[in-house]
């Protein structure tokens, strides 16, 4: 497996003053596009709260979207860079992977820097064999805790996307888009799954096609 190089024009998160790197736990979370990963991490980062008593409460898992970082880029990012991500994202394919890891690494170094937090929410990563290779490359010091992994039948997926593509102003979210990631996810991201178990990382899978609080309620006892 090739990992594309790519010139980068992102610059590097500036190190913390120690220099040594930030050691954080991470959650994969993983699932075909309109299954919910990001609703239920943005419900895990809201409600899972530390217990201190008297000083105030913080949030112990922070949300990091990979789809999200990538879209944020495009939109910030050089021309020829926004251009490629926007290339591929239109196109329902996966961004080189060594754009989309130096992207988290930048937001993890950035988060922790602001919120002392360590503890992270991975969705939409790895997404394939190249974008674990990447990680595996400069990221290998993270404890991988374990995947999430959500499933749901593709009509109730179509369903979904095609409500979110009424406003979410997606370029990708239309069903011609939405059948190539699909075929991507088929190709690309169910493969891995079997990587975690050779890895020994714990993998758990959640039918997702229930109410977003139903789903909850199966995912949030992984986290306590
Ligand atoms: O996860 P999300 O649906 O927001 O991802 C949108 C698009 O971003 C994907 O279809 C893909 O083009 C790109 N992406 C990627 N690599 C990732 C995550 C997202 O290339 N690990
Ligand atoms: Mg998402």
């Amino acid at each position: 497996m090739v990992i594309v190089p790519w010139n980068s024009s992102i610059p590097a998160a500036s190190a913390s003053s120690s220099s040594l790197p930030v050691i954080c736990e991470v959650v994969f979370v993983l699932g075909a596009p309109g299954t919910g990963k990001g609703t239920q991490c943005q419900l895990l980062q809201e409600r899972l709260l530390s217990k201190e008593d008297g000083s105030e409460q913080h949030q112990l898992w922070t949300h990091l979207s990979a789809g999200d970082l990538l879209r944020e880029e495009r939109k910030s990012g050089g021309s020829e860079l926004g251009e490629l991500i926007n290339s591929k994202i239109s196109a329902g394919e996966l961004v080189p992977s060594s754009i989309t890891v130096k992207l988290l690494e930048n937001a993890i170094i950035k988060s922790n820097q602001e919120t002392h937090c360590s503890k992270f929410l991975i969705d939409g990563f790895p997404r394939g064999q190249e974008n674990m290779q990447a990680w595996e490359s400069t990221m290998k010091h993270h404890t991988i805790k374990f995947v999430l992994n959500f499933e749901c039948p593709e009509e109730v997926l179509v369903g979904r996307l095609l409500e979110r593509g009424k406003d979410s102003g997606r370029v990708d979210d239309n069903m011609e888009v939405i059948r190539k990631r699909f075929k991507t996810h088929q190709e690309n991201t169910v493969p891995i799954l079997t990587y975690f178990g050779k890895q020994h990382i714990p993998l758990h899978t959640i039918d997702s096609a229930k109410m977003v609080e139903h789903v909850y309620n199966s995912v949030e006892p992984l986290f306590l």
